[in-house]
């Protein structure tokens, strides 16, 4: 059973990394709709809204993988002027929706359906943000899609990345791998893990000198 499980969750996280833009639409549209991320409606309180705050300075954020609206409507309204929130999955983005509107933010959130890999933003944001997301991008195109994404940060905006690099005490290999091409390639302005076994939240933005190729 465990062997089963194991190799199930291999070839979910194989297919939402490095498959076709439709079957990642597919997978992530019936979980949503089945209810699997239900328990991500309610985050109030999360880590990485301190961080949010503190580097929107009330301006633009771009929400790279937003689901079902929990940062667009549980962040401060008074933190940020405009949100731009994308997402493959229309179910998340619905849901994202009717929240927005219920919660009279209609004004200042906005959402997108694309592949964030191939997604290209027409202005310049204070905050990039992947929050629980980045896991879904193959680690070959980390630094590709961090560089094509730095030339969308105004000159003071930083990439703000939460993500879970530890599982019950054991280090996971992926996301460590992704925080180390950060770490190696950006410069960081604060790195936070909450807790023991808890998501770690950096900040950062890209090297003054230009822009990082080395994987
Ligand atoms: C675990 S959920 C995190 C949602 C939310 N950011 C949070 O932290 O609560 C991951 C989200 O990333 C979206 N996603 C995954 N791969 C994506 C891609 N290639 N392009 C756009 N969105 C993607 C999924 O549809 C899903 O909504």
């Amino acid at each position: 059973m465990y062997i089963v499980d194991r190799s199930k969750r291999f070839v979910r996280g194989f297919l939402l990394s490095y498959g076709p833009q439709m079957i990642k639409r597919r997978v992530w549209d019936k979980e949503f709709s089945e209810g699997k991320w239900n328990f991500i409606d309610d985050t109030r309180g999360d880590c990485v809204y301190a961080h949010l705050e503190k580097y929107a300075q009330k301006g633009s954020i771009l929400d790279l993988g937003c689901g079902p609206g929990n940062t667009a409507n549980e962040l401060a309204a008074d933190a940020y002027s405009s949100y731009t929130g994308v997402d493959i999955s229309e179910e998340a983005l619905a849901k994202a929706a009717t929240r927005t509107e219920a919660n009279g933010r209609a004004g200042k959130n906005r959402f997108v359906r694309a592949d964030f890999l191939e997604f290209q933003p027409s202005q310049r944001f204070d905050v990039v943000l992947f929050r629980e997301s980045m896991y879904h991008i193959p680690i070959g195109k980390i630094l590709p899609i961090l560089n094509k994404y730095s030339h969308h940060l105004t000159d003071k905006g930083v990439f703000i990345v939460r993500m879970y690099v530890l599982l019950n005490g054991q280090v996971k290999h992926r996301p460590m791998r992704m925080i180390r091409l950060i770490e190696g390639n950006f410069d960081v302005i604060e790195k936070r893990q909450t807790g023991e076994w808890g998501a770690t939240v950096i900040v950062f933005r890209p090297k003054r000198n230009g822009l990082q190729t080395r994987s």
